[in-house]
């Protein structure tokens, strides 16, 4: 190891300082694995690339993964390889983060926002169905995963079949989180992902993977993140630089095998929480669908005073978040191009939702700290 890349630093992806590092951050084999690719010279377009692809896809139950610089580009990808452009219209949910739908804006897209269920915080098939039905050209769905709980992708297949609709699977928060039998990634025709550090598994850095059954959409993306350019070297179509590195894949493999235990404990803890608040009435604790596995990127309840809760809890040692304050379709850069757009249920969750402590190595004496702070609060 050189001294100027300190790989073990723990400040760089650790959330508890009493844990041991190799916990939740990088392990030796990892380590050993990154210097071996800087020792190789080979950064980009190599093998661990293909490994990390090859093992992501296994896990996510696809035939296909392709990885790329960001969720953000996986979005993008995933929909200018389904043929997403000018004047089409792409359904995206009100409660989400920027880049469900900042991609279908680039592609010249229209991006059309549907409620969500307030329950789960996703995407309600029913809204759906009514705004398809308003809509001039249907397109494509993207349905998003958020805070690591699946969508109801019967109900939303069920209408994107009856409109010929793309159903790309937002799971950007959601790694191996599962429902009615199928992981995120599987449950569309493409699942987008996002490797940001704070997510349930990083590259230790940004990065991104999109995956699919279809290989004929594979290997569009494949091109597309590399300029365009087919393996006879001619570019045939147009394309950008999205490409994941080989320092990035390395570090993802490892990432890879351990994010189940992760997201094992990350379920633990919110069972934990939820099984505490349940006798506070003024708390709106999360949901899991029956046979669905939640892997809780965050756990974020609802109440009726946040911004003093907040307080609160901030005043006893306990940070907190809100995952998001301001609806996707009112921040400028949005509402400027799609203009009033009435979300009665996404507007109403801004208001009242707080992302509580969680991160995979949460003990219980934590989470026991910060729900008898809430329990207490509300007596
Ligand atoms: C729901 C959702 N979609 C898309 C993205 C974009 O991912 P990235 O930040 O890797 O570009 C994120 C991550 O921040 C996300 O949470």
């Amino acid at each position: 190891m050189t001294d100027s890349i300190d790989l073990t630093d723990p400040s760089v992806e650790h959330t508890d300082p009493s844990v041991e590092f190799t916990e939740v951050g990088v392990d030796d084999t990892t380590i050993a694995d990154v210097v071996a690719v800087l020792e190789s010279g080979r950064y980009v377009k190599g093998p661990v690339l293909e490994r990390f692809e090859q093992q992501f896809a296994e896990k996510a139950g696809v035939d296909h993964a392709v990885g790329v610089s960001s969720g953000t580009a996986a979005i993008l990808l995933a929909l200018q390889a389904a043929g997403v452009g000018p004047g089409d219209d792409v359904f995206v949910p009100g409660h989400t983060f920027f880049a469900t739908a900042s991609p279908v804006l680039s592609l010249g897209a229209n991006p059309v926002f549907v409620d969500v269920n307030p329950e789960t915080y996703t995407m309600a098939p029913s809204e759906l169905a009514s705004a398809v039905e308003d809509a001039e050209n249907p397109a494509a769905v993207v349905p998003v995963h958020i805070y690591g709980g699946m969508a109801d992708m019967q109900g939303i297949r069920a209408v994107a079949d009856e409109h010929e609709l793309f159903v790309l699977s937002d799971s950007c928060q959601a790694h191996f989180a599962s429902r009615d039998g199928e992981t995120a990634g599987a449950a569309g025709d493409a699942g987008a992902f996002s490797f940001y550090p704070s997510k349930n598994m990083t590259v230790a850095g940004d990065g991104g993977m999109v995956t699919t059954d279809d290989a004929a959409l594979a290997e569009d993306m494949r091109r597309f993140r590399n300029h365009g350019r087919g393996d006879d070297g001619v570019h045939r179509s147009l394309g950008l630089n999205y490409r994941l590195d080989e320092t990035s894949a390395a570090v993802g493999l490892g990432q890879l095998a351990k994010v189940e235990r992760w997201n094992e404990n990350r379920n633990v803890a919110a069972g934990r929480y939820t099984e505490r608040l349940a006798e506070v009435p003024e708390v709106t604790t999360p949901t899991e669908p029956d046979g669905g596995f939640h892997v809780y990127h965050l756990y974020v309840i609802q109440v009726p005073d946040r911004d003093a809760l907040r307080d609160h809890l901030a005043d006893e040692g306990i940070d907190t978040g809100i995952h998001y304050d301001t609806p996707l379709h009112e921040h400028p850069a949005i509402a400027e191009r799609v203009g009033d757009v009435d979300l009665p249920r996404s507007e109403a969750l801004a208001d009242h939702i707080v992302s509580l402590p969680m991160h995979p190595n949460i003990s219980e004496a934590e989470v026991e700290y910060v729900a008898r702070t809430i329990v207490e609060y509300y007596r």
